[in-house]
């Protein structure tokens, strides 16, 4: 029987724990090798919400996580990062919609409609690029300092908004919330 089998009965309690080098999955008291982490089991995609502790997120790193079977990108933005979003104004977006399923639908692109905290210091977006489809690379990519898809040259800013290329949208932010100042839970 495998570990994914022991502990189906307690799918809701998951924790994913993970930093930029080395992370674990965690249920109640067992622990799991990086390894499984990064070829996650049927078991671990269909988790329909997950909680991720953000405790070893440094200011200015992004954590990767795979939820639902796609990558999401939680970024510890620096204040820098903050203030290059905020100092691009909405009008000028070819995307002016915040793509935030935790607001209004057609809430603006402004950086406080994109991030989940009052401070605007963390960002939780899908890592997959609203072309085709890529992973974007991250960790102020691209010509507007956020993210960056070689596919097809898709430059994202800070916000995660689309700032050039043939992305139609902004990388869109899934339902998520703080369940304490260390944990966000995903869905
Ligand atoms: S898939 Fe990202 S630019 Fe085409």
């Amino acid at each position: 029987m495998s570990h994914a089998d022991d502990h189906q009965g307690t799918r809701r309690d998951f924790l994913y724990y993970a930093t930029a080098g080395a992370g674990v999955v965690a249920t109640g008291a067992a622990v799991w090798p990086l390894v499984n982490q990064m070829n996650p089991s049927a078991d671990v995609r269909a988790l329909a919400s997950i909680r991720v502790d953000i405790s070893g997120v440094a200011e200015g790193s992004q954590l990767t996580v795979q939820w639902l079977g796609k990558p999401v990108f939680i970024r510890h933005r620096t204040q820098e990062e903050i203030d290059s979003a905020n100092a691009t104004d909405v009008s000028e977006l070819p995307d002016q919609n915040a793509r935030n399923a935790n607001i209004a639908a057609d809430a603006d692109a402004s950086d406080a409609n994109r991030t989940l905290d009052e401070d605007e210091k963390w960002l939780v977006m899908m890592g997959v690029c609203t072309h085709l489809g890529c992973v974007p690379i991250g960790n102020q990519s691209g010509d507007y300092d956020g993210w960056y898809c070689p596919c097809h040259g898709s430059h994202y800013d800070a916000a995660g908004r689309i700032r050039r290329g043939p992305a139609p949208e902004n990388l869109p932010v899934p339902v998520a919330q703080f369940l304490d100042e260390s944990t966000i839970q995903l869905g």
